[in-house]
């Protein structure tokens, strides 16, 4: 057993990274036979990235994907540690998969992900969930064949979480949710230690992936008939500063653009590491999208410090405006906490003043959540709990205004989107995202799902627009 541990998580050492390749060894080929997989994945998109690997892995152990969980025989939750509701609802679940394992009690049942990273959770899996039969960690996905192997052989909860990460393993088999756009991590891990996050904690140490690795896999991607890329950090702006070898984001960013793929994509941007180069090369290319996600948080400088998130008001003000005047019609959107341990109204006035002159396209708002061992956890928080829900009513308000706003700006213009597949709302009709990030339904027929056709906006909506092929 390998319990996480706080402090240890909190630890950033010189030690140099390596990087490993993934293998499978055979006396876990069989583990899976005539057995059935359902992963659940709460958090971001490198949980579902994760989810992707964690798929492939199972399968070459043999096991088959299920989507009815209650027709499983092993059921795993991949977890998001980064707010309080977050681990409400993954707990919730358990309770419901406990019944389960009452009437089936062969049934394998794990979890994983950022959560069972949390020196808490680990205890209080030990303490009340021993039923569980494989926890592991953010730092060892490449082990659940290990850990599930000792776990059916045991007949034991087998818990094995790391606080310090480990190598980068490449190499790791994925299983895509798409056959069009897909994710490609470029680093691991974050050293920005905002004082609200758990992610430091959780996921490690800044890693960044070799760039060779990285194009190799977009190569290798486009040979697949890929037609987007998403290179996913915590915050890709900061990429190859650990490595140390003079190629940073904005060199990624070109040679990623050089391989040809039809649309590269990056998340998660922050402020701090945006650099000209960076607002250069997105200009220069056009399969670099045109959208960029730039998390706030605050338009107070007063909360911004004591985020420390390294900007204040009007240097992020200034960077908005810079990216707005060098990539043109470039959609920006951004994510805002309300109600940050001593935050008044006066700070929360900050806020809604960025955005009346940002005026983004759209923004995840959250209510501040404690998180154990972040220093903001410690702050002083006076503000009712209802006060902050009253703000974050008030700022979705406006935000959703500004969002209506942006998106009526395409009416009847015509805009090219990546056909995804069928529409969730309406199956005559299909769905995709434009270069902004737009979410579109489209009147198109079945065989163009794949394509990035031209499409005229029909209507809009706060969230969503229609459209049809455009004619010309
Ligand atoms: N790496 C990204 C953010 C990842 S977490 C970045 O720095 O932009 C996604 C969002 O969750 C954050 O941008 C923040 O708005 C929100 N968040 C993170 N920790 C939170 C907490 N303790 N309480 C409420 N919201 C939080
Ligand atoms: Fe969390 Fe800040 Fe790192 Fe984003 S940059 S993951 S908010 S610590
Ligand atoms: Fe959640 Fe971990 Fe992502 S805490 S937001 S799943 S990095």
């Amino acid at each position: 057993m390998q319990m996480p541990n706080l402090l240890e998580a909190k630890k950033r050492t010189n030690n140099s990274v390596k990087t490993t390749n993934y293998h499978l060894d055979s006396k876990y080929q069989k583990l899976g036979q005539n057995k059935t997989y359902f992963i659940k994945t709460y958090g971001c998109q490198m949980n579902e990235h994760d989810t992707e690997n964690i798929k492939a892995i199972l399968e070459q152990m043999a096991f088959k994907e299920t989507d009815v969980m209650e027709n499983a025989d092993l059921i795993l939750l991949n977890t998001c540690a980064i707010r309080e509701n977050a681990h409400n609802k993954v707990f919730g679940m358990i309770g419901r998969i406990k019944h389960l394992k009452a009437s089936k009690p062969n049934i394998i049942v794990g979890m994983c992900g950022c959560m069972v990273q949390e020196e808490s959770v680990a205890l209080e899996i030990k303490d009340k969930y021993k039923w569980l039969d494989i926890v592991f960690g953010t730092h060892n996905i490449h082990e659940l064949p290990k850990v599930l192997y000792e776990s059916l052989k045991n007949k034991r909860l087998e818990l094995e979480v790391y606080s310090i990460e480990g190598d980068i393993v490449e190499n790791m088999p994925v299983k895509r949710d798409s056959k069009y756009k897909a994710w490609v991590n470029i680093m691991y891990g974050c050293d920005k230690f905002c004082t609200y996050c758990i992610v430091p904690y959780t996921r490690g140490k800044q890693r960044s992936r070799a760039k060779e690795d990285i194009i190799n896999e977009v190569k290798e991607l486009i040979k697949d008939g890929y037609k987007e890329v998403t290179l996913l950090g915590q915050n890709v702006n900061a990429y190859g500063k650990d490595l140390n070898a003079g190629y940073d984001m904005s060199d990624l960013l070109k040679e990623t653009a050089e391989t040809g793929i039809a649309r590269v994509r990056f998340i998660t941007s922050h402020p701090w590491d945006f650099t000209d180069k960076m607002i250069d090369v997105i200009a220069k290319y056009p399969n670099i999208m045109p959208y960029i996600h730039l998390p706030i948080q605050s338009g107070s400088d007063r909360i911004l410090k004591l985020m420390g998130r390294r900007y204040t008001k009007e240097t992020y003000i200034d960077l908005f405006n810079k990216i707005k005047k060098n990539i043109p019609n470039c959609a920006i959107t951004t994510d805002i906490i309300v109600g940050f341990p001593g935050e008044t109204r006066k700070d929360f006035e900050e806020t809604l003043d960025v955005v009346n002159t940002c005026k983004f396209d759209s923004a995840f708002t959250f209510i501040f959540s404690a998180r154990e061992g972040t220093p903001a956890a410690k702050m002083k928080d006076e503000t009712l709990l209802e006060e902050k829900e009253k703000r974050l009513y008030e700022l979705n308000a406006l935000i959703n205004k500004y969002a209506k706003e942006a998106n009526d700006k395409y009416l009847n213009k015509v805009v090219p989107v990546l056909l995804e597949g069928i529409s969730d709302k309406n199956s005559s009709m299909l769905m995709g995202y434009t270069d902004t990030m737009k979410l579109v339904n489209v009147k198109a027929p079945k065989d163009q799902i794949g394509q990035i056709v031209k499409v005229k906006i029909t209507d809009v909506k706060t969230w969503s627009m229609d459209g049809e092929i455009a004619n010309e």
